[in-house]
């Protein structure tokens, strides 16, 4: 399908849809003739600003977005709400585990964020001290956020599913002194003690760290040393404290993704360009008005729940659910018995879920009324044809638009996606880039190939939610390069092509970094933990297709000459996984072999171990050191 389906194929937005939306026709020409950079204002002017920025871009070779400008983020997704008279308005709804519900309006996330605020204060965090939060989905997390927000505090969400020593990585790394964390919760129906992790984790890191724990699991935790969360926002009821007002390029928020290296990579946004940039595209991409309902099912703890369950949503004053049981649980209707109980209005998943949500069938959510929804999205990997039919037709009631929305952790939000009012659907494609970014398929010498050709997707321009990393000159993991040319371009990693019509289509990774089930794993991540398993020898990590996960993790290990590949050496291996980086890391299958095939330099070639791991042909495997693994490889998969 390089050349995409025939355009009497593609699906238009519903006509409903294009008359309300909020980027028409109209709007989407104005942008072109604004040109770039002068098209991201409109995005700046979805903000409250303390100080007006004197310039959209300043490239003076620090690409910083809106020089000049000063704001706060909490103030911009709470105050101003406040303020507009929408105090009573909904700003999240929490979905617990265990039927529990919590509802805060726009006023008591203001009381909430600013008594928590206060509390921080109280325990010595200043402006630019980082918080390191390790919470599962609960209101508190948010608000600590927010919190940290309003005193200009950078914050450090780390995914509560991460082991105690990738906890401790992040705070070494962040050289962050205050944890937010809490005693534990419930994952699969048996409690999890996260408190004794997160202890774990503080023991292991050289500075000592102040501790606030939310209680979850238990009324009361046993005193000792640490602060609790609830205590601390008791104490500071009724405080106000006044937003710092921070310079747009000042540090919102850290979070670590896997990169192509063995040790996670820290990614920092910026308060501005970031906010004006997931604000822009809630608004945009999203359709979303202030009185939606937005859920957006990813782990707040990934870059997808910063932008749009927190940041996005609340800066347009909607409202966001907050979700923490898991899909299935008590039954396989339980996500669209909460659309239905909480009129959703746009609901934003990925591909792997709805994978799942189609093989359980259509009885479910043919169970529930999901009338209310008017805009579906998803994101996190490629989503085929028949999964985006599904997803269009027994969730959306073939009544809604459908967003495919192309971003990573490093864009801070959206940046390759229809606009659901204006452009044409092509199922299986994501459609061209928003108004203000520039997307190309180059080759590996950074020139651009033809429509029809495969090719690395890079941007070749700056946007707004760009990392501060990617702003900077330093060469950042070789991925933010200028031409030959001397023209600005970021190297996404992704695989791509672009059909006769301009969309494009992704094509998964080009470099280490695959997804399982919407986390970003790096290959030489596991596999270093891996090696460090007494008895190992070698080992090499790949993605093998999988129709649910859409990737799973194959490992192929050669143990070393007297040790044998057995259960135990198995098992050692998954729990030194799991230890290092979490459970979601855990190798699916573990293949045991003599050798692994190699270059006649002695390197390791991941590639062929691909193409047997996904059962494809290997093609001429003569120029490996050893090509008789390969044939070995094979049977031993095959058995
Ligand atoms: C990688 C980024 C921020 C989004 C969630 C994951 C893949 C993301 C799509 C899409 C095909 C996609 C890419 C990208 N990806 N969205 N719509 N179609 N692939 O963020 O953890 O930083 O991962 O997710 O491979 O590079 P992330």
């Amino acid at each position: 399908m390089a050349n995409g389906r025939r355009k009497d194929e593609w699906e238009e937005p519903p006509t409903g849809f294009v008359a309300e939306a909020n980027i028409t026709e109209r709007d989407a020409d104005a942008f072109p003739e604004a040109g770039w950079p002068a098209c991201w204002e409109a995005a700046a002017d979805l903000l409250e600003w303390d100080r007006p920025y004197d310039d959209v871009l300043d490239d003076d070779g620090t690409t910083c977005w809106f020089p000049g400008g000063r704001l706060n983020a909490a103030s911009n997704c709470v105050d101003r709400h406040v303020a507009a008279d929408r105090g009573d308005e909904t700003a999240i709804i929490w979905e617990g585990k265990l039927e529990e519900t919590r509802t805060y309006t726009y006023r008591e996330l203001y009381a909430e964020v600013n008594a928590f605020a206060a509390a921080l204060r109280d325990l010595g965090v200043g402006e630019d001290d980082v918080v390191t939060i390790y919470l599962p989905m609960v209101p508190e997390l948010p608000i600590a956020m927010l919190a940290c927000a309003r005193i200009g505090a950078p914050h450090s969400v780390v995914f509560a599913g991460f082991s105690a020593d990738a906890l401790a990585t992040r705070m070494s790394g962040a050289d962050s002194e205050y944890l937010v964390t809490c005693d534990g919760y419930y994952r699969r129906g048996t409690a999890l003690d996260l408190k004794h992790m997160a202890d774990n984790a503080c023991l292991s890191v050289e500075q000592s760290i102040e501790r606030v724990i939310v209680n979850r699991l238990h009324d009361d935790i046993p005193a000792g040393d640490h602060h609790a969360f609830d205590d601390l926002v008791a104490d500071h009821a009724g405080t106000e404290i006044a937003p710092v007002e921070r310079d747009v390029d000042d540090l919102l928020f850290l979070i670590y993704t896997s990169g192509t290296t063995g040790e996670p990579t820290l990614v920092r946004h910026t308060t501005g360009g970031y906010l004006a940039h997931v604000a822009w595209t809630s608004h945009a991409v999203f359709d979303l008005m202030p009185d939606d309902v937005l859920w957006c099912s990813a782990d707040v703890g990934w870059i997808t729940g910063h932008s749009y369950t927190v940041y996005g949503p609340l800066s347009i004053g909607a409202t966001t659910v907050l979700y923490e049981g898991t899909p299935d649980h008590p039954e396989k209707d339980r996500l669209w018995e909460v659309i239905d109980r909480n009129d959703v209005n746009v609901f934003y998943t990925a591909p792997t879920s709805i994978r799942a949500f189609m093989k359980w069938g259509s009885e479910y959510p043919d169970r529930h009324d999901l009338s209310s929804l008017r805009l579906l999205g998803s994101v996190g990997e490629p989503i085929d044809e028949t999964t985006w039919q599904w997803y269009r037709e027994h969730v959306g009631g073939g009544e809604c638009p459908v967003v495919d929305t192309w971003w990573q952790t490093e864009t801070g939000g959206v940046v390759l996606s229809t606009l659901p009012g204006v452009d044409s659907m092509q199922p299986g494609a994501v459609g061209r880039s928003l108004p203000g970014v520039e997307a190309a398929v180059v080759d590996g010498l950074g020139k651009p190939v033809d429509s029809g050709l495969p090719g690395e997707l890079v941007l070749t321009r700056p946007w707004p939610g760009m990392a501060k990393s990617l702003c900077e000159q330093t060469d950042w993991g070789g991925r933010r390069t200028r031409t030959a040319d001397g023209d600005w371009q970021y190297e996404t990693g992704d695989k791509a092509v672009r059909d006769g019509d301009g969309y494009l289509h992704l094509r998964g990774r080009a470099d280490d970094v695959f997804n399982v089930s919407g986390h970003r794993l790096s290959s030489t991540e596991i596999e270093s933990a891996i090696v460090g398993v007494e008895g190992v020898a070698e080992a090499a990590v790949v993605g093998r297709s999988d129709t649910v996960k859409g990737m799973a993790v194959h490992a192929f290990v050669s143990p070393e000459s007297n040790v044998a590949g057995d259960d135990a050496l198995r098992d050692q291996i998954e729990r030194a996984v799991e230890s290092a980086i979490g459970a979601i890391a855990v190798p699916h299958t573990v293949t045991f072999a003599p050798s692994l095939p190699k270059t006649r330099s002695g390197k390791v070639v991941r590639r062929y171990l691909e193409a047997i791991a996904n059962g494809e042909d290997l093609g001429d495997t003569s120029a490996l050191r050893n090509p008789e693994i390969v044939g070995e490889l094979e049977s031993l998969l095959e058995q």
